[in-house]
Parts: C-alpha cells; sequence; structure tokens
C-alpha cells in the first residue's frame, strides 16, 4: 500500500510520496520536496481524500471509465482558492443533465473541493471536478448505482505568454447530442491537441460542420477585424466557457459566425481564452504569424488581470 508523507515543503505544500512502500520502504516515509517523486497532487473520490492520490480508486465498471458517461470541470487556483466555483458548479450541472444523469448534489462536490484545497495549500494550481454515470453494465445502458464524484487538485505551471495554433481537419459537431457539453468523451479533443503538438503548435483549433470557427479543444477564440473584437456564438458548437463570458462582460465584443478560413486570414489580432490560459495572445496561426499582440488583445489581457482577483472564492 502506497504511503503519505506530509512535509510542508518550499512552498508551504503537503507532498506526498508516489513511490511503492514495497520498493523502498524507508523513502517513503521520508519528505523529498525536491525529488521529481513527489507531488503536491491531492485527489477525493465518493466522500474520502485519498492516502495515495494516485492509488487506484474508481471501479473498473464505471460509465465514465467504460464509456465515457461522465462531465467535467477544471478551475484554476491562486494561495488555494478557485476562481470562478459557481459559474463552474453551474456548467457542471448544466452538462451533467444534458447528458441525461441527474444533477450532481453540490454540497458533496464542495466538500471534496475543500479537502483537496485543505490538503493541497496550492500557490497556483488547478482543480478537477469529475462526475461520471456510475457503476454501470457493460455497454452503453446506465447502472443504477449513483454517481461517481472525484475531485483532484494539482499545481499548474504560469501560462506560456503566447500561442501558436493549427487548424486541424477534424469538424466539432455543433448539431450533435453533446455539442457544448463538457463531457469526459473528449478523445476528439486528444487526438486534435496531439496533432497540433506534433506541428509545434499549443492548441488545435476546430472549424464545425459548415465550416465556420468554432474552438480549441480546451479554449474560446477571440479575434480583432476591423478594429472590433469578436467571438464565435454559441450556436457554432463551441463551450460556453467561463472565462470567454467573463471577457464578452469585462471586455466587451461581438458574438458572430465567420468561415474559419476568412477569420484565419483576415483577423489582425487573435486570442484564445480558458481557465488555465487567461487571455493568451495567438502569435501564430497555422502559416501566419503576428510578431506581437495587438492593442485589443492587450487591452483584454490587461482588463483580466485587473479584474480576475474578483472571481476567487471559498
Ligand atoms: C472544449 C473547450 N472549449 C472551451 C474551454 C474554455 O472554457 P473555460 O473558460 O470555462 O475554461 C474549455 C475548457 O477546458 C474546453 O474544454
Amino acid at each position: 500500500m502506497p504511503q503519505t508523507a506530509p512535509n510542508p515543503g518550499v512552498l508551504g505544500v503537503s507532498w506526498v510520496r508516489t513511490e511503492s512502500p514495497e520498493q523502498h520502504p524507508e523513502e517513503c516515509l521520508r519528505p523529498c520536496p525536491a525529488s521529481p517523486t513527489v507531488t503536491p497532487m491531492h485527489a477525493w473520490v465518493d466522500g474520502s481524500l485519498l492516502p495515495d492520490p494516485h492509488a487506484r480508486a474508481v471501479r473498473v465498471t464505471d460509465h465514465g471509465l467504460t464509456v465515457g458517461d461522465g462531465v467535467f470541470e477544471t478551475l484554476k487556483v491562486v494561495d488555494g482558492r478557485p476562481f470562478a466555483l459557481g459559474p463552474h458548479l453551474d456548467r457542471l450541472e448544466r452538462s451533467a443533465t444534458g447528458l441525461g444523469l441527474d444533477a450532481p448534489d453540490r454540497d458533496a462536490v464542495l466538500a471534496g473541493v475543500r479537502a483537496v484545497l485543505d490538503a493541497a495549500h496550492l500557490p497556483l494550481g488547478r482543480l478537477r471536478i469529475t462526475v461520471t454515470g456510475g457503476p454501470a453494465p457493460m455497454g452503453s445502458g446506465r447502472g443504477d448505482e449513483g454517481q461517481t464524484i472525484t475531485v483532484v487538485a494539482d499545481e499548474m505551471p504560469p501560462t506560456a505568454p503566447s500561442a501558436a495554433i493549427v487548424t486541424v481537419p477534424w469538424p466539432r459537431n455543433e448539431r450533435g447530442a453533446t455539442a457544448g457539453l463538457k463531457t469526459t468523451s473528449y478523445a476528439e479533443n486528444v487526438i486534435a491537441l496531439a496533432h497540433a503538438k506534433s506541428q509545434g503548435a499549443d492548441e488545435a483549433v476546430f472549424a464545425n460542420t459548415v465550416g465556420d470557427l468554432c474552438e480549441g479543444t480546451g479554449s474560446n477564440i477571440f479575434y480583432v477585424v476591423d478594429g472590433e473584437l469578436r467571438t464565435p456564438t454559441l450556436a457554432s458548437g463551441c463551450l460556453a466557457g467561463v472565462t470567454r463570458a467573463l471577457v464578452l462582460q469585462w471586455c466587451g465584443g461581438l458574438e458572430v459566425d465567420a468561415p474559419l478560413g476568412q477569420v484565419a486570414t483576415r483577423a489582425d489580432e487573435v486570442f484564445l481564452v480558458s481557465t488555465t490560459r487567461d487571455v493568451q495572445p495567438v502569435l501564430r496561426w497555422d502559416g501566419r504569424t503576428w510578431a506581437e499582440p495587438g492593442p485589443i488583445t492587450r487591452a483584454a489581457a490587461a482588463t483580466w488581470a485587473e479584474r480576475e482577483p474578483e472571481g476567487y472564492s471559498l
């Protein structure tokens, strides 16, 4: 059984050893903040904080594991406090009910959030909440044993100052049953991001089935044409990003759909927004490059930096 070794560490983080005590029993009990084998990650599953966050903890029949029947949220954490918790919990509920699952038990989710954040003390991190259909028979039919709820907190590197993006050949289906829902069926995003990375880029961008600009694998996209800030509408099939909504509220901008090819060639400025990227200028899109972020992008990033502190709670 893996064991934990609480240790305040250089950043005040409680480190947890991930090595097996069977292999190195004495080392597993020795705090070692500089070692790559320690992690500030903490995990909570269905009411309990796991002694080892890497332990196998979800049943092999879980419908999230077997068929991707689940929903999730990723939140940014600064100094142990989550950003935009309310909007993320609201979207978790919308995604679950959109999938035909019951609305997750908000008190249970909050208990998990508190447990991992209290344990982790993250200066900068991310929180992942996942709710699945729970144990079920093999196949697409659901079981009746109740949902699985997991909450994981881990550290996160700071956002890179800019991004390179690549258009991928696979469309987002804006008319599909899961359009606009944040489900655990993210394999399309995994393939698209791997494609972007193979081209030396940081994010992939999708058009939808009619060729309009949609979104990235884990981000929404804004651009400037004729001095006007624009972003695809939710009807494009993109996720209703929490960051997207706040950028629209704080910076303004027009929600409008346009062919991806037209945007990629005409836009004077482009930026990505997401929980993990905040407002991130795009300086390369396929074969096109920009020398530096434009004035509207810089203004949006400055507004974000100024107003973001309003969104932390707990
Ligand atoms: C497909 C997709 N689009 C957009 C976003 C951005 O949403 P948010 O700003 O809520 O992080 C995400 C978040 O991961 C996403 O998965």
